[in-house]
């Protein structure tokens, strides 16, 4: 097969790794790709918001199958595009991927459907959102602009003037552009968050192995919200009780909610949880991989990606068997100096060994470029740097010793992965 996989981070690089490990597998593509991934898959030099280029390269190479790995591509119909021009892609249509672009219509599917998430209040009127906050005396308050925002756009208010100070500059300063039109102000919930990504054809759902994301960008959780700068898997919060509720009370009510709606979803869906003291409530969906998650969880994956991705299609999930290797695994992101803010790309990296140099450790590029056979520092997060173990403090301390023998001026990484809650 040849298969192309749209995206250039490290959630891509390690699903092209994956993929690789398949007998089923010829020839793998990544447009754009980055310097890492090219070392694994050609590169392409085609955006991945432009739907014709990929039709066109598709079409002109033969592509068996098209992995649609980000988010803004599936909101924005790239697998429709690629279905409706006889090409196989895996991934939501967009009137599904809306799950994760509209947190209005997922809050609102949630509610009419009885899955638990924060209670909540939607505003498309700043006077209206204003008067709300007003009168509301119960801090803090997590208010939410409507569309994608790149993981920012969430802001957890201490008091009633940072709640006003937010809704400024999300619906009228516009900071997240259209995104900002509609806001959702919610509930603050308390509690371990856990990530779980599942594979579903529209009929049935098979999660994978729960994984654990640390979203800001400091120790001891300090510091501003980045895409993730670690993730360890399994989540030790995530017990087999907690998964039962979790299945019953949450991801196939979603799965029949989406097909009550008419937006059928396949691919894979990511449910971040919450789990509070009364029980497991949705933070959030979002309808692919998650970056780093994907990371952790790819790694442990023993059944053939591509048979899953197959059986995802042609909605005969319930027919295969998915297994995973016990053990653990764990990702430390290094990441450039002053990301998520400004940063300087283009420094040397080194000691970066193919596989790390520590061995059961390997490095997922995400933001690299190669020239002349040297690895440069080409985005905010740049490496994924992951390793498996028996235990999380095996494949802590692999992934860490692993972290230690690369460098590159600037270079910031978690201390505390795997240690917070
Ligand atoms: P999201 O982009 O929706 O995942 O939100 C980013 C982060 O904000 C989450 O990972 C949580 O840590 C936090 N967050 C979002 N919603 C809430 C909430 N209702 N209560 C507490 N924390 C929240
Ligand atoms: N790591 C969180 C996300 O991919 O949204």
């Amino acid at each position: 097969m040849r298969i192309l996989v749209i995206g250039s981070g490290g959630r891509e690089h390690t699903i092209i790794r994956k993929l690789k490990e398949s007998p089923k597998v010829d020839r793998i593509y990544a447009a754009p790709g980055n310097g890492g991934i090219s070392k694994d898959a050609e590169c392409v030099n085609i955006g991945v918001m432009d739907k014709e280029g990929m039709v066109a390269f598709a079409k002109e190479n033969a592509i068996d199958l098209v992995f649609v790995a980000p988010d803004d591509p599936l909101a924005a119909g790239m697998v429709d595009t690629l279905t409706a021009n006889g090409i196989r892609a895996f991934g939501p249509r967009a009137e599904a991927a809306i799950i994760e672009s509209s947190k209005v219509f997922s809050k609102n599917l949630m509610k009419k459907y009885g899955i638990p998430t924060a209670d909540y209040e939607v505003f498309d009127d700043p006077k209206k959102a204003l008067a709300y906050i007003e009168e509301r005396n119960k801090y803090p308050v997590v208010i939410k602009a409507d569309g994608l925002a790149l993981g920012k756009g969430v802001i957890i208010a201490q008091t009633q003037s940072e709640a006003k100070d937010a809704l400024k500059e999300i619906m009228e300063d516009k900071k997240f552009g259209d995104s900002g039109n509609n806001v959702v102000v919610e509930e603050f919930l308390t509690g371990p968050e856990v990530s779980v990504l599942a594979f579903t054809d529209g009929i049935s759902l098979e999660p994978m192995v729960s994984s654990k994301d640390h979203k800001r960008a400091y120790d001891n959780d300090e510091g501003l919200n980045t895409g993730g700068m670690g993730t360890i898997s399994p989540n030790p919060y995530y017990t087999p009780e907690i998964a039962e509720i979790c299945r019953k009370t949450i991801f196939e009510p979603t799965v029949a909610a989406m097909n009550s709606e008419n937006r059928t979803f396949k691919g894979c869906l990511y449910f971040g949880l919450m789990i509070t003291p009364d029980g497991p409530k949705v933070i959030e969906y979002n309808a692919r991989f998650g970056d780093p998650e994907a990371q952790v969880v790819l790694p442990r994956l023993k059944t053939d990606l591509v048979d899953i991705i197959e059986a995802v299609i042609d909605e005969k999930l319930s027919q295969i068997k998915i297994e995973w290797k016990d053990g653990a695994t764990a990702c430390v992101v290094m990441a450039s100096g002053g990301y998520p803010l400004s940063y300087k790309k283009g420094m040397e990296i080194t000691g970066l060994d193919e596989n790390g140099q520590v061995e059961g450790a390997e490095v997922f590029h995400a933001g690299t470029k190669l020239e002349n056979g040297k690895f440069y520092t080409n985005g905010g997060r740049v490496l994924g740097v992951t390793a498996e173990g028996k235990t999380l403090d095996e494949a802590l301390d692999k992934a860490y010793k692993a972290v230690k023998k690369i460098s590159f001026e600037g270079a910031h990484y978690r201390t505390d992965i795997g240690r917070t809650k």
